[in-house]
């Protein structure tokens, strides 16, 4: 679908009074308002419309220079990144850019378009401000979103950076080549790539996770990525249902291997964090707020496997500045969140860098990469908690 090109002429022709009134609180909560009244998948759409059209808010502030961090040599002006699943075709990271994010990761993108699950499959249990989804990797393809990905490059100069995540056809016969492939097509114009094997919506995935399966994904990847021209930096993406055990052979192989850091944690299988509520029985990956805990522990638990050097992206519930600031100080290099969007806005974004900024000066460190890790002991045993 190509954008409608009037968007293009909104944001020049309005240009700073369309920002303003889209700035303002009332037009916000309206907006707000009225996507939660739609069905979750259409509420989705709309917004992934209204960002192509260029119809949204833009930060007309500088960020705090307490906020820069350096991930793997990628200079990101803030630490927060919004988080996979949901620009899957790599059609807004430039808008996600000016909103103010401070790094985007588009995907996750298979060798070949597939159409997902069956719809219903994207829910919302407001109660508990969380999201069930069983998308099953929906989206259009390598060739699209690379394609994208390149013109976006050529056309902005611009600073934003662009993770690509990738993961494997439903019906592939070799995953590992998948993600192979992933590497090759997108090593030229990602700023860092992410293997995402953690989702629980396509069948024997998360298997990969394993021991051996992951040993053999890792050399595969990396020798592929060795071959690329450009170096380009490469995450794996984690499930939060992974027990002590398998914590520990993950970590083992990880510092084994060359991969430059992990990204903690994909939506969670488990259900013992929602008490019942419409849609709570769904199947499907859960995320939001109650995914808040379990996934802080683990990120936590890897961090003290891993040790202090290799970065980790905390990603799971976040939902206030409060939880931001914990899932730092539980060892989270940089963060990223998609639930709470859906209920808070991407006020929430503003929030956020708030109250880092104003946790910097509390704690008197030089800037947000002070934050990381004060609490890791704490979080691993099971005893942090908001
Ligand atoms: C609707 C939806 C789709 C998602 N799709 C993907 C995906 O394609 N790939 C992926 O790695 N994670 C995907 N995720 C997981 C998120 O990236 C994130 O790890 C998880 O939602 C926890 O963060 P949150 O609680 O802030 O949402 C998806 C999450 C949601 C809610």
């Amino acid at each position: 679908m190509k954008p409608p090109s009037i968007g293009v002429s909104i944001g020049s022709v309005l240009g700073k009074s369309l920002g303003s009134f889209l700035r303002s609180d009332k037009v916000k909560s309206m907006t707000r308002d009225s996507l939660l009244k739609m069905d979750p998948e259409i509420a989705h759409q709309t917004t992934i419309a209204a960002l192509r059209m260029g119809v949204t808010p833009v930060q007309t502030s500088v960020d705090s220079e307490k906020l820069k961090t350096n991930i793997c040599g990628l200079e990101l002006r803030n630490p927060i990144g919004m988080a996979a699943g949901f620009d899957k075709n790599a059609q807004v990271s430039a808008a996600l850019g000016q909103i103010g994010f401070g790094f985007c990761e588009v995907g996750t993108i298979t060798p070949y378009s597939q159409e997902g699950n069956e719809k219903p499959r994207l829910f919302r249990l407001t109660q508990s401000q969380a999201i069930i989804n069983r998308m099953g990797f929906n989206n259009e393809g390598h060739e699209a979103a690379y394609q994208r990905l390149k013109k976006q490059a050529k056309n902005h100069s611009n600073s934003n950076i662009v993770g690509v995540n990738i993961g494997a056809n439903k019906d592939s016969e070799d995953f590992v080549a998948d993600y192979v492939k992933g590497v090759k097509r997108f090593a030229d114009v990602a700023d860092y790539l992410t293997i995402n094997i953690s989702s629980p919506n396509t069948k024997g995935l998360r298997d990969l996770q394993s021991y051996e399966a992951l040993k053999r994904l890792l050399n595969e990847v990396l020798a592929e990525r060795t071959r690329a021209k450009i170096f380009v930096p490469v995450f794996l993406k984690v499930a939060p249902d992974l027990d002590e055990k398998e914590l520990d052979e993950i970590a083992k192989l990880v510092l084994q291997s060359d991969l430059d850091g992990l990204i903690i944690s994909n939506t969670t299988i488990s259900r013992n964090m929602i008490e019942a509520e419409e849609n709570s029985s769904e199947m499907g990956g859960l995320s939001g707020k109650p995914l808040f805990n379990l996934s802080t522990m683990r990120l936590a638990q890897m961090r003290q496997r891993i040790g202090s050097e290799m970065p980790i992206i905390g990603v799971g519930g976040i939902h206030s500045a409060k939880s931001a600031i914990a899932k730092m100080n539980a060892g989270a290099n940089a963060i990223q969140l998609y639930s709470a969007l859906v209920y808070q806005g991407m006020e929430l974004l503003d929030e956020i860098k708030l109250g880092l900024e104003k946790e910097v000066t509390r704690t008197k460190v030089d800037n947000v990469s002070g934050l990381v890790g004060t609490s890791v002991d704490e979080w691993a045993s099971g005893k942090g908690g908001i």
